[in-house]
């Protein structure tokens, strides 16, 4: 019997028609385009529309062009992986919402909360579920609403600036072919970090209820960084998780042909792919655009790096990541 590997058929992406650029935030905050700019890359990020936009409902169009590229019907669709920290309900999770608009019912769904590493958890977790005969054709998502998580004020300015809304979506389907495939995917946590970057309530752990007036204004509801210790973790991961993909599989930096990084930081990126001694074509950017939208950006970029010409049949493919637990994770794929 042939062995059964599983290979990314088609990509698709959403983000909500609001543009933030750096000098909008200033109405709300003492910040400014070349501070944001110098630390962070970031230019502009969108922000969703109340009434238009839900988490499900941008994972959903996501979805849909993902199918439409792989020139599938929904109905083909026998599991969904949903990366998200910014569910629509606390529960059940955005894949229940998102199944529903698809018509989808019966099959089964994970809504899975990895953060910054979520798309490509996900990923791996499709890629397990196709290569024990669990399913055949998944669909992954990566989809964030962060605007309403962040503290706007100048108190919150560290944070509020970086964090974007959008999101990606890919179909996973079943292949026989050993060549063009995920090759291997690779998974870390490290929870002694949970709080260097969390959002910590709502929490069930509350005294008598999960949410009270207090949860409002003691800080609590406003996503908490510590931006230097993030930062000092995540350009040691990036580069561990990167190179572990690629020896599990035996090639060095110079047989990749192009990284895609999870969309944390520029200066991050940078640094990455500085050690890694990569030209700049071989690392695709989009944080100038669209800020870090957590589980959404590697399919973002990725979406957008195929739709450049830059993901090419028989190129070796890495997506890296790094975010909030902390996680770190990375896939490698020949397309
Ligand atoms: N606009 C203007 N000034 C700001 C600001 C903003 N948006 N945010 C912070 N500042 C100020 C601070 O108040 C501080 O002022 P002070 O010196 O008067 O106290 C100064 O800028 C420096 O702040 P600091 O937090 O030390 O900046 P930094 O150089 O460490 O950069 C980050 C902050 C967040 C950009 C940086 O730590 C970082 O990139 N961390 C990684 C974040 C990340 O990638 N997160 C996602 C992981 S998935």
């Amino acid at each position: 019997m042939n062995t059964v590997y599983s290979k990314i058929t088609g990509l698709g992406y959403y983000v909500p028609e609001t543009v933030v650029k750096n000098d909008d935030l200033r109405q709300y905050m003492d910040t400014s385009d070349e501070w944001i700019q110098e630390r962070t890359g970031i230019k502009e990020r969108r922000w969703f529309t109340h009434g238009k936009d839900t988490n499900a409902s941008m994972a959903t169009t996501a979805a849909r062009m993902a199918l439409s590229r792989a020139d599938l019907d929904a109905a083909a669709v026998d599991l969904i992986v949903y990366a998200t920290l910014s569910p629509d309900y606390y529960f059940p999770g955005s894949a229940f919402l998102m199944q529903r608009e698809l018509g989808l019912e019966g099959i089964p769904v994970i809504d899975i909360r990895q953060q910054c590493s979520g798309f490509v958890y996900a990923l791996s977790i499709a890629d397990q579920f196709i290569k024990t005969g669990m399913a055949k054709t998944a669909l992954v998502i990566g989809a964030e609403i962060q605007s309403t998580l962040m503290d706007k004020t100048t108190e919150g300015r560290g944070v509020a600036v970086i964090f974007g809304d959008g999101a990606g979506a890919a179909v996973v389907q079943a292949t026989t072919d050993p060549e063009h495939r995920i090759l291997s995917t690779h998974l870390h946590a490290d929870g002694r970090y949970a709080e260097e970057l969390y959002l910590k309530d709502p929490g069930s752990s509350r005294p008598n209820h999960f949410i009270t007036p207090q949860t409002a204004t003691d800080g609590g509801a406003s996503v908490v960084m510590n931006g230097n210790t993030v930062f000092k973790h995540a350009v040691v991961r990036f580069m561990e998780v990167i190179n572990e993909s690629l020896t599990a599989n035996g090639f060095g930096s110079d047989d990749l042909s192009l990284l895609v990084p999870h969309q944390a930081n520029i200066r991050i990126s940078n640094y990455v792919q500085q050690q890694m001694g990569l030209p700049d074509e071989k690392v695709f950017n989009n944080i100038q655009h669209y800020g870090n939208t957590t589980a959404a950006s590697i399919p973002i970029a990725l979406t957008e790096a195929f739709d450049k010409g830059l993901v090419q049949p028989g190129d070796l493919i890495c997506l890296a990541a790094f975010g909030s637990g902390f996680t770190w994770a990375s896939a490698l794929i020949r397309w």
